[in-house]
């Protein structure tokens, strides 16, 4: 059996997996063309197009992240060739992690005392309870689901939001454009856990954001497509003129990494994060691999990306 990966700092995955698998030859994609050729899966994040289209035999992609957007996308992959994602796989935890910072920070008013920072300004805010600080998660996948527990967990109440109905313990669950309309019109802090699909393209845009309480932050771990970036801009107003949205935590972005003359990096109520909100963590996710290898081995059914729903 033959896997090829192809990941940052692929010889890590690559010691990982050769352990785990002693039957298996595991290379990166470094390996000469001929001997990566002929692969019986690819464990992959961010592939070049070229590693899909010069295999021949593959049995099974295992995308080395949770988001597909990016593999579906890419130039000669296979349409017969079943694909799996990573799921959770410790990356919930980061996400709820970085989630529940940007929650602290709005509800705890730290944005403020940043700003009067900088003029020596000694000024306490009111904490309000956090049963007065609602916040919405909107997608309740693997990641959505475990963050929308974590911050109800912490003590907040969480709306969620999905396409489809979903039922998570402690989390008022809603669906379909009603339902987030309902979600969003109370909410102190709307949380974006969405994939990239085109059902999700700019799922938050002007409209929605009108729709938020005044003085609603936003904080987007997701992917930047789900939020309309000028929409968001002209929500927030200007540093003399804040606008119907208070600030945002955003990780993700249309373009990334985020422009330099992009005006979300000088925004004085933006914090701008690298895509760093939850790094493929290597132990959990090579657990899932391997699983996963197993299960295609042994024909066991496991569950698919549907690339027509983009998840
Ligand atoms: C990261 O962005 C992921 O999709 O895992």
């Amino acid at each position: 059996m033959k896997i090829v990966v192809h990941i940052d700092e692929a010889e890590q995955w690559q010691a990982a997996l050769s352990e785990a698998l002693p039957q298996a030859t595991v290379l990166t994609s470094e390996a000469p063309a001929e001997e990566r050729q002929h692969a019986d899966y690819l464990a992959i994040w961010k592939a070049p197009a070229h590693l899909l289209k010069e295999q021949t035999q593959l049995k099974g992609i295992i995308n080395l992240g949770a988001g597909v957007d990016y593999l579906l996308k890419t130039p000669g992959l296979p349409s017969d060739v079943p694909i799996v994602k990573l799921r959770d796989a410790g990356m919930g935890e980061l996400m709820a992690d970085y989630t529940l910072y940007g929650v602290l920070h709005f509800y705890r008013s730290m944005d403020r005392y940043v700003d009067q920072q900088q003029s020596a300004t000694w000024q306490p805010h009111e904490v309000v309870e956090k049963h007065q600080w609602p916040v919405g998660v909107l997608g309740l996948g693997a990641i959505g689901a475990f963050v929308a527990s974590a911050l109800q967990q912490a003590g907040f109440p969480v709306l969620g939001w999905s396409r489809s109905p979903k039922q998570i313990s402690g989390v008022r669950c809603f669906h379909g454009d009603e339902g987030l309309t309902e979600l969003l019109g109370q909410v102190q802090s709307l949380v974006t856990i969405l994939p990239d699909t085109a059902a999700t393209h700019h799922i938050v845009n002007a409209e929605k954001l009108s729709q938020l309480p005044k003085g609603a932050s936003v904080i987007n771990p997701g992917r930047g497509s789900l939020i309309d970036e000028k929409a968001l801009l002209e929500a927030l107003g200007s540093g003399e003129q804040p606008g119907h949205i208070r600030g945002a935590l955003l990780d993700v972005f249309h373009e990334e990494p985020l422009p330099k003359n992009n005006p979300l990096w000088q925004h004085p109520r933006v914090i701008v994060t690298p895509h760093m909100a939850a790094p493929t963590p290597l132990y959990d996710a090579i657990d899932q691999v391997i699983s996963y290898v197993h299960a295609f081995e042994s024909g066991d059914k496991l569950s698919t990306v549907n690339p027509d729903a983009g998840y």
